[in-house]
C-alpha cells in the first residue's frame, strides 16, 4: 500500500497532538457557552478523526452519523441525497459537525443547511484538513486541524476509490495511481 504514497504530509503523531489541542479548545468553548453538542460525523471519511478527537472532548457528548451525497449537478443549497440519516432529532440542539476535509466547501454548506432545516439551534464545524486554495463556496470550518496545499491526499479516513482510508497518516497519492 505504501508504494502508492508519494510523501507523508501529516503524521499520526501530529494528528493525535492536534486532536488533543482541538478537543481542549472545543471543550472550553462549549463550556463557556453553557451547551453540550451532539457530535455528528459525516460518513465515511470522518470516522478515524472523530474517533480520535472525541476522546479529548471533555463534555457529556452524544455521537451520531450521517451519510449524504450530492445529486449530480445540484446547485441549490441543502439539496443533498441522504443515504443514512441521523438516529435522533436535532431540533433545538447544538451540533458539532466533524469532517475529514473542506475542499470546495459544497458538502459542508449543504449539510449545515440541512441541519438547520432539521431545526438545529447551532452548527459548528471541525475539519481535520482544509484546502483553502480549492474553495468555491465561502464557508470555513470553526476548527481546523491542518491547512494543506492543493494536492490529492489519502489516509486517516480519506479515500481514493474507497481505498487507503485505513492509512494511519495523511499522504499525497502518487499521480500515477489516478492518471
Ligand atoms: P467539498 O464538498 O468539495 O468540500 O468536498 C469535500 C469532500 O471531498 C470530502 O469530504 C472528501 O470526501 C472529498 N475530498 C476532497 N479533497 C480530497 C482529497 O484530497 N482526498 C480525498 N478526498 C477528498
Amino acid at each position: 500500500m505504501i508504494d502508492v504514497i508519494d510523501r507523508i504530509l501529516v503524521s499520526e503523531e501530529e494528528i493525535v497532538r492536534r486532536s488533543k489541542e482541538l478537543g481542549k479548545q472545543i471543550s472550553e468553548d462549549y463550556r463557556k457557552k453553557g451547551t453540550t453538542p451532539i457530535v455528528i460525523g459525516l460518513l465515511k471519511g470522518s470516522v478515524p478523526f472523530l474517533a480520535e478527537i472525541m476522546k479529548h472532548i471533555d463534555l457529556d457528548i452524544e455521537i451520531d452519523f450521517m451519510d449524504v451525497s450530492s445529486y449530480d449537478g445540484a446547485e441549490s443549497v441543502g439539496d443533498v441525497k441522504i443515504n443514512k440519516d441521523l438516529d435522533k432529532s436535532v431540533k433545538g440542539e447544538s451540533i458539532l459537525l466533524v469532517e475529514d476535509i473542506v475542499d470546495t466547501g459544497r458538502t459542508l454548506k449543504e449539510v449545515r443547511q440541512l441541519l438547520f432545516n432539521k431545526g438545529a439551534a447551532d452548527v459548528k464545524i471541525v475539519s481535520l484538513l482544509d484546502k483553502p486554495d480549492r474553495r468555491v463556496i465561502e464557508i470555513n470550518a470553526d476548527y481546523v486541524g491542518f491547512e494543506i496545499p492543493n494536492e490529492f491526499v489519502v489516509g486517516y479516513g480519506l479515500d481514493y476509490n474507497q481505498k487507503y482510508r485505513n492509512l494511519p497518516y495523511i499522504g499525497v497519492l502518487k499521480p500515477s495511481v489516478y492518471e
